[in-house]
């Protein structure tokens, strides 16, 4: 699938009013324009697009929406006969879906373990339009997409796998540091970063576990650490360098109670000649000073909906049949 990353993300939230000050006062986020049908909802910007982040008000904290941008419409298409010959339900969205996303078209899916996804082309996009929330730099997302995040799944089933790379057409990123199983993996036309998406496997557990926000400048990263630390927030990790990319960062707790990790590049990343298997996760720094599964990460029965949860029953009964 000719998919060029994720190109918005979409969240419940009990927080609204947490995000509407965290947002631009700390991330610098530019606060959209609502929908009308929807004005309800928080929209943030982080670069001309019409927005990158839908916060509805819901009754937990949790992810709902993953929307993955196809190159344009024929790709679209093609993305979505490639998923029916997989024989994963496709269902096309509506003129209210549309505008609510501000695509030209989109339609929604699921993975193997139930997490939504939506796949997109076409949002609207006015140049030079941003306006951060607070004095910043400006963030790396223009024709990249928003950044990367991690998922926690409580399977991780070959399913998914194939599901990824055959059917999606990640390209498959490595296993990174860790001891327990979790797969990197980026979309087929991202070739300026080394994953879109990884899935960590926790027994039992599900949610989002951080985003991965990629600012244009190195001062944007310690001005945001900053006012971190100024304001008490919850940090999960400290300024540091990871040994897979040429990346500082750090981590800290959104009122999501899942971890944004801002990140900036130190050298543009370049494709990787071998799979890496790196000794230790950081070549400097990134202290771990809190949880790395935050309040974000719980039981599927807590954080996804009755089709999610349907979509997990049905793995299990093709287990128990097999
Ligand atoms: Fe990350």
């Amino acid at each position: 699938m000719d998919i060029i990353g994720i190109g918005y993300l979409g969240f419940e939230s009990t927080k609204l009013d947490e995000w509407r000050s965290y947002g631009p006062e700390v991330l610098g986020f530019q606060i959209g324009k609502s929908p009308e049908a929807d004005a309800e909802s928080l929209y943030f910007r982080i670069d001309d697009r019409r927005h990158r982040f839908a916060f509805h008000p819901g009754k937990v904290d949790r992810l709902a929406y993953i929307g993955w941008e196809a190159r344009g419409k024929l790709e679209f298409e093609a993305a979505a006969r490639r998923l029916r010959e997989a024989g994963i339900e496709v269902t096309m969205g509506d003129a209210a879906l549309r505008e609510l996303r501000g695509v030209r078209d989109v339609f929604r899916f699921r993975d193997p373990v139930g997490y939504q996804h939506e796949l997109f082309y076409g949002q609207k996009w006015m140049p030079r339009s941003f306006v951060p929330g607070r004095p910043h730099g400006g963030f790396v997302a223009g024709e990249r997409g928003l950044g990367h995040l991690v998922v926690i799944t409580p399977e991780f089933p070959p399913e998914l796998e194939h599901f990824l790379t055959e059917v999606m057409g990640f390209h498959y990123y490595g296993a990174g540091a860790g001891k327990g199983k979790t797969a990197f993996y980026r979309s087929r036309l991202n070739d300026s970063t080394s994953h879109d998406i990884a899935y960590g496997h926790g027994p039992g557990k599900m949610g989002i576990q951080h985003v991965g926000l990629f600012v244009k400048n190195l001062r944007d990263v310690g001005e945001t650490y900053d006012i971190v630390k100024q304001r008490k927030l919850p940090m999960m990790m400290t300024l540091g360098q990871h040994t897979q990319d040429p990346h500082v960062s750090f981590y800290h707790f959104s009122p999501g109670g899942f971890a944004i990790e801002v990140i900036t590049e130190l050298e543009p990343w370049h494709p990787d000649g071998f799979e890496l298997n790196p000794e230790q996760l950081s070549t400097w720094g990134h202290e771990l000073v809190g949880p790395i599964l935050g309040p974000s990460v719980r039981t599927p029965e807590d954080v996804q909906d009755a089709e999610g949860l349907e979509v997990l029953a049905a793995l299990a009964r093709k287990r128990a049949a097999a």
